[in-house]
């Protein structure tokens, strides 16, 4: 069973917070790994070509062997790294013992590509062919798609990033920051296997006591110069990331879909399940930094609330990454502006749609407008060309992150509140209780596809629904 629960590692967590000694022994050991980028050729200038291969494999974890489902034998899977204009060829392979595919979490793309409805048997291979848009660089991801199997395979350790590279590259403050991907995602291993979903895991969301960056535990980062551009990806299945660093303030440049016009300063950052963010931190002072997950209460599903083995609400503090500047280090400025073109803004748009969100506790479902997900059923049919803003409210006692595919929208307001500044997103969490409004453009691109909560769990029970442009 496991070396380490959660209780020691909580355990840990807390000597670590109380002994210097402690830390610099940790940042001594693990400095934090670089994801593998996976091979591309470009047999053309703007046309990649590149293999995914989905199978299971051994991979290090946290000083032990585990046997994880893997994207090309690595976890997190490897980088697939593309520019604005390209026109890819992925090819990806199932040779795992059961049907999966491929989705291209936030890539703006046919429907009839990035299709969630098609399933892959063991030894199948498919064909992606797309293109990347002009104006969509930014970090997003790929995982599993398979209705009622997504939670099991994403915890088994199915996704990786993709990183769309664009006019980001002639903002020179923002090519001389030391660039890092920050996978947050975090697991629970039964001997030497992802360990099984308890009961609680369905209704809550499953966590896992290890919680890993780039599948490494509480690594270390010695930069050799700042600011520190962090891309973050929360590829977890229902944990929240309230992102704080110890005596620095974040400068945040990106959301799901790209750049922002200008960095808006924070002292903290909540990335729910599916969502990215990209951070400049300017290196401040010398000595030990911890990147930190701060508590954030997320509600719970009902029946035993509070006593949900792995838990949904947590109550501690976990350090994830520590950030070791021994001594001064050449930093480069924030840059005032990121983008030279304004983002359009979307956020005055007035209401269509109605989005409850809403579960029956002890009937394992979540529902969307009281309905379970069905396949064979359009519920939202929209006009292509048009712009409609959809108002979600949240009915239920947790938190939901929720998600569309293939079409960016803006958050236009969260209980009330109108939000701040203009920016391209693809997931939104909806706190319980709140409601939440975005404005979704349908410029191109017809076809069927899916909206759905990011705690994959809810997904597989239902919390799901179908839009056909
Ligand atoms: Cu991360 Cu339906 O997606
Ligand atoms: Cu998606
Ligand atoms: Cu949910």
């Amino acid at each position: 069973m496991h070396s380490l629960t959660r209780r020691s590692i909580l355990k840990i967590a807390a000597a670590s917070l109380a002994s210097p000694l402690l830390r610099n022994a940790a940042a001594a050991t693990l400095p934090l790994p670089a994801l593998p980028l996976l091979p591309v050729d470009r047999p053309e200038p703007g046309i990649v070509e590149a293999h995914l291969v989905a199978a299971w494999g051994e991979v290090a974890i946290a000083g032990r062997t585990a046997r994880l489902q893997t994207y090309n034998g690595s976890f997190p899977g490897p980088v697939l790294r593309l520019r604005e204009g390209d026109q890819v060829r992925l090819r990806f392979t199932n040779l795992l013992d059961e049907p999966t595919n491929l989705h291209l979490h936030g890539l703006h793309m046919s429907p009839a590509v990035d299709d969630p409805f098609r399933e892959l048997d063991p030894g199948e291979t498919a064909l992606l062919e797309f293109a990347i848009p002009y104006g969509t660089a930014g970090t997003f991801w790929y995982h599993p798609h398979i209705h009622g199997s997504v939670a099991e395979q994403l915890f088994a350790g199915l996704a990786g990033p993709i990183i769309i590279g664009g006019p980001d590259r002639y903002v020179s403050a923002l090519r001389r920051a030391e660039s890092h991907l920050v996978v947050l995602k975090d697991l629970s291993l039964a001997g030497d296997s992802p360990a099984p979903h308890s009961m609680f895991d369905w209704m809550n969301g499953k966590e896992g006591d290890l919680v890993l960056v780039n599948g490494a535990l509480q690594p270390t980062l010695s930069p050799a110069r700042g600011p520190l551009r962090l891309r973050l990806l929360n590829a977890s299945n229902a944990r929240y990331y309230r992102l704080h660093v110890e005596e620095h303030p974040l400068h945040l440049i990106a959301t799901d879909g790209g750049l922002l016009e200008s960095p808006v300063v924070l002292d903290e950052l909540l990335l729910a399940p599916g969502e990215r963010a990209e951070v400049l931190v300017p290196l401040q002072g010398t000595g030990d930094f911890r990147l930190l997950d701060l508590p954030y209460d997320r509600g719970s599903g009902g029946m035993h609330g509070g006593h949900h083995g792995g838990g949904s609400a947590s109550a501690a503090t976990i350090p994830l990454l520590t950030i070791s500047v021994p001594r001064e280090l050449p930093q480069a400025r924030i840059p005032e502006r990121i983008l030279h073109e304004p983002i359009e803004n979307l956020r005055a748009a007035t209401p269509a749609r109605r989005f409850d969100l809403g579960g029956h506790g002890m009937g394992w479902q979540f529902t969307i407008n009281g309905q379970s997900f069905d396949e064979s059923r359009v519920d939202v049919r929209a006009t292509p060309g048009s712009t409609e803003v959809w108002e979600i409210r949240n009915l239920t006692a947790m938190d939901h992150p929720f998600h569309l595919h293939i079409y960016p929208f803006q958050v236009v307001s969260r209980g009330g509140a109108p939000e701040p500044y203009s920016s391209w997103k693809d997931v939104v969490n909806v706190r319980a209780g709140e409601v939440v409004r975005i404005a979704v453009p349908f410029r191109d691109f017809r076809g069927k596809t899916v909206f759905h909560c990011h705690i994959v769990e809810h997904e597989d029970l239902g919390m799901m629904g179908v839009l056909e442009v």
